[in-house]
């Protein structure tokens, strides 16, 4: 299959280029450098951004004359392209600043990976290293600002960009890589399809006949992964933990999903568990963890023999959690499902991660195809340790059903007026604060509640919704009336960055 190969040298943006490639409507998919045997039959190849500079002694290789010998349109991107240019005889200059940021890009002429690119066009740096010399065969194809090469061409059909095409803040990225894609002959499609019988021959080849305990929320991720692993054949056990961290009425509403779609589901009660672990702590990595390595627990308790545990991971969890033995990027924050015990048996090669390379609006495309109904496809993302990350501080039953009473009041509100679709991820939380207020002709001390309407693409960034005022004094004016314990109701207007879109 001609299908576009990404190599990964481990730029936190290198799973942006597989997106955009898709995007485009081609299949790709991601490879380590070191794999460059295994990419069976590329229609292109791109060799992705890294932290790394190529002069580090450690710094990540690529099999040149493999590489050549593929025949294929190559396009190195930031690291990949001073890699390339070493390749070709060329030479690198460590800087001892990092260029990052945005930068103008001026192609040399409009033409090649340049055509209908405009004269002056913004791009994204992120970089140490300069072209100190040219390869072999090499000519200049585009310059920045201060009248350095930030394009490479060697040959016909080796190419190179300084800058990061995959980025929004490249404004022509999108019709470079395009372009790029147009020397190559004709490409796979992408079709989703395809995608899931590739999962499914994965799934089958990696499981055979053990048995798979996966973890379901009810969220459009867990779900999906529930309903392929069916799909597939494979012997699931799907469980769902209470951990009385969940919505009003989830549970129940749960339940009744899975068993509308015929996959079936045990439903486990640990919430006094889950709250006695919890009594107390207020540190917000800690309540995480306690959660985490709780929920396994609770697994093995309720199956003890499964060989292998299947998490919906997605592709944003990948990039912000801890080590990713996948991908060479960096760490940025330690967070969502890789919690010390799941690391210990991801070693063990007991974890299936099946979507671990697709974004939301695939997971939600994939599900389509599988029939799962749309109202379960658009439910908004849930966070794994459920509303403790929306409850700053110790949680209590009596703090999580304030914010279970304010969540759904806001909620209902926003799919009753249309815009729970329009919106990514909206919940109510709790500010853990009392102050003063009157209620009736008596004098409250009470909480007060944050209620978060974002939009993101993918979640790494998110803006906040600008919800119309008439919107929000009706949210206001009912959990104000409706919810005892709340005197006071802020609307969050926080952007990521810098906030996130969960408060812990
Ligand atoms: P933040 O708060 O980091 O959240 O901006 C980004 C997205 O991730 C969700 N989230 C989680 N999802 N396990 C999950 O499965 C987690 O531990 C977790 N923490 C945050 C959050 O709801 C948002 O959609």
């Amino acid at each position: 299959m001609n299908h576009v190969a990404v190599l990964d040298f481990g730029s936190q943006y290198t799973q942006l280029i597989v997106r955009r490639v898709r995007e485009l409507g081609y299949f790709a998919k991601l490879y380590l450098p070191e794999h460059l045997d295994a990419i069976g039959k590329p229609g292109a190849i791109i060799l992705s951004g890294g932290p790394k500079s190529t002069s580090d002694e450690d710094a990540p290789d690529i099999d040149f004359e493999m590489l050549q010998g593929y025949g294929v349109p190559v396009l190195g991107v930031c690291y990949g392209m001073q890699l390339l240019n070493i390749k070709f005889g060329g030479c690198v200059k460590k800087s001892n600043h990092r260029e990052y940021g945005n930068a103008m890009l001026y192609p040399v002429e409009q033409t090649g990976l340049y055509e209908g690119i405009s004269a002056e066009s913004q791009v994204w740096m992120s970089h140490s290293d300069t072209v100190d010399s040219l390869g072999e065969d090499c000519r200049v194809i585009a310059k920045n600002q201060h009248g350095t090469p930030v394009s490479l061409q060697w040959g016909e059909s080796f190419f190179g960009i300084q800058f990061h095409p995959e980025v929004t803040h490249s404004h022509e990225g999108t019709q470079i890589l395009k372009n790029f894609l147009d020397t190559a002959g004709e490409l796979a499609a992408f079709h989703i399809e395809d995608f899931k019988q590739e999962l499914i021959d994965e799934i089958r080849a990696k499981v055979g006949e053990k048995q798979v305990v996966c973890g379901v929320s009810g969220g459009v991720d867990s779900t999906v992964l529930a309903v392929l692993l069916h799909e597939a054949g494979v012997n699931v056990k799907a469980i769902y933990v209470d951990q009385g961290l969940m919505r009003k009425n989830e549970t129940a509403e749960v339940e009744a999903n899975f068993k509308r779609m015929g996959v079936p589901i045990e439903v486990v009660d640990a919430s006094e568990r889950f709250l006695t672990a919890l009594d107390g702590e207020g540190d917000p990595e800690k309540k995480r963890k306690i959660i985490g390595n709780l929920f396994i627990d609770v697994f093995w308790d309720a199956v003890g023999d499964a060989e292998m545990l299947a998490q919906g991971t997605l592709y944003p969890d990948v990039i912000e959690s801890a080590s990713n033995e996948n991908s060479k990027a960096s760490t940025i924050k330690t967070h969502h499902n890789r919690v010390d015990r799941i690391l210990e048996m991801q070693k063990e090669g007991k974890v299936l991660e099946p979507l671990a390379e697709l974004f939301k609006d695939e997971v939600r495309e994939l599900g389509a195809n599988m029939g799962i109904q749309q109202d379960i496809l658009d439910r908004h993302p849930f966070p794994g340790p459920g509303l403790a990350v929306r409850c700053p501080g110790v949680v209590t039953k009596e703090r999580l059903d304030i914010i279970r009473d304010c969540d759904h009041i806001f909620i209902s509100e926003l799919k009753e007026s249309g815009w729970y679709q329009k919106t990514w991820q909206a919940y109510a939380g709790l500010i853990p604060v009392k102050t003063v207020g009157v209620k009736g002709d008596e004098r409250s001390y009470e909480y007060a509640t944050n209620l978060r309407a974002v939009i993101s693409e993918d979640a790494m960034t998110a803006d906040w919704v600008d919800l119309p005022t008439p919107l929000l004094r009706k949210v206001s004016s009912r959990i104000l009336n409706e919810v005892s314990g709340i005197n006071r109701v802020l609307y969050d207007i926080s952007s990521k960055p810098p906030a996130s879109i969960e408060w812990e």
